[in-house]
């Protein structure tokens, strides 16, 4: 750069950010204002080429154009970058509740509704788990009626929704009952790739990172009056611990999944055959 590029540099800059002192909103004005003068710092930082700023705009076509109601590769876009997980470290509160991690991307509003001890895994692939969780406040008191949203890939690494077609399975909605617990049979979790196959996994291949998470299963837990509570059970022992894609794990939610005998004189036929066990106690805050 020469000097007078430089004092150009500033100048734009500057006026860029000046550009929004008439906006009605404080928190935007703080917002675009910041933004702005970040990405110019960047741009100047890495003296970004015409060439390098013309393939993030492309990038950023194709991320728009692959997505779709079913999937939306700007999410994935944040979870790769860590944005996800910095924004949930953000926004979390010194309070006893269990910790949260991101939503992701396979998250669908309006599951089916189950009864307490059904089986939700519907004929996908995988290892029979049992798995019961009980949810209290910060002084130990169970809740009753929450919403527990329950989600997880098959044994191959996808979710329903990933799938052709109207696909359903590993996937429920349950109601706490009054002992605040929820019981219901899945199937082992499995560490699995992220979606590859667009500018997401192109970023990931173009720099050499692992597209792998650690095995796991997603819980959205929300009643009224209590915090909602977004989060993962991941697998004890998974080699992909502390090397998530999405940097989503924590060492809080790590939980053991017991390999169980089968008991031949169980009248629950699943139960008669060896599977996994898995007990979690989840906590929620009082708003
Ligand atoms: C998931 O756990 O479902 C997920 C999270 C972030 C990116 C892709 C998948
Ligand atoms: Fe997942």
């Amino acid at each position: 750069m020469t000097d007078e590029s430089r004092s150009r540099a500033q100048e734009i800059t500057q006026r860029a950010i000046a550009s929004f002192d008439d906006c009605a909103s404080e928190r935007l004005m703080t917002i675009m204002k910041s933004l702005t003068y970040h990405l110019h710092q960047f741009a100047k930082e890495v003296s970004l080429t015409t060439e390098e700023w013309m393939a993030g705009i492309d990038f950023l076509m194709a991320t728009g154009k692959i997505s779709s109601d079913k999937r939306n590769e700007f999410i994935l876009l944040s979870d790769l970058l860590g944005l996800s997980s910095l924004q949930v470290a953000i926004n979390e509160r010194a309070d006893e509740a269990t910790e949260s991690t991101v939503l992701g991307p396979f998250f669908v509003e309006g599951a089916k509704v189950f009864q307490n001890g059904a089986d939700i895994s519907n004929g996908a692939q995988g290892e029979a788990t049992y798995v019961s969780i009980t949810i209290s406040d910060s002084a130990g008191e169970a809740i009753s009626g929450v919403a527990v949203d329950v989600w997880g890939a098959d044994a191959d690494g996808f979710y329903d929704v990933q799938y052709k077609g109207d696909k359903l399975f590993n996937r429920g909605r349950f109601l706490s009952d009054d002992e605040g617990k929820v019981s219901f049979w899945s199937i082992l979790p499995v560490a699995y790739p992220v979606p590859s196959d667009g500018p997401g996994g192109e970023l990931l291949r173009a720099t050499s990172r692992s597209n792998m998470r650690p095995a796991h299963i997603h819980f959205a837990l929300a009643k009224e009056g209590f915090r909602q509570v977004v989060t993962h059970l991941f697998v004890d022992g998974d080699p992909y611990l502390g090397r998530d894609a999405v940097f989503g794990e924590r060492d809080s939610l790590v939980c053991k999944f017991h390999r169980a005998s089968g008991d031949e004189t169980a009248t629950e036929a699943k139960l008669q055959t060896s599977h996994y066990e898995i007990q979690h106690n989840f906590t929620m805050a009082r708003i």
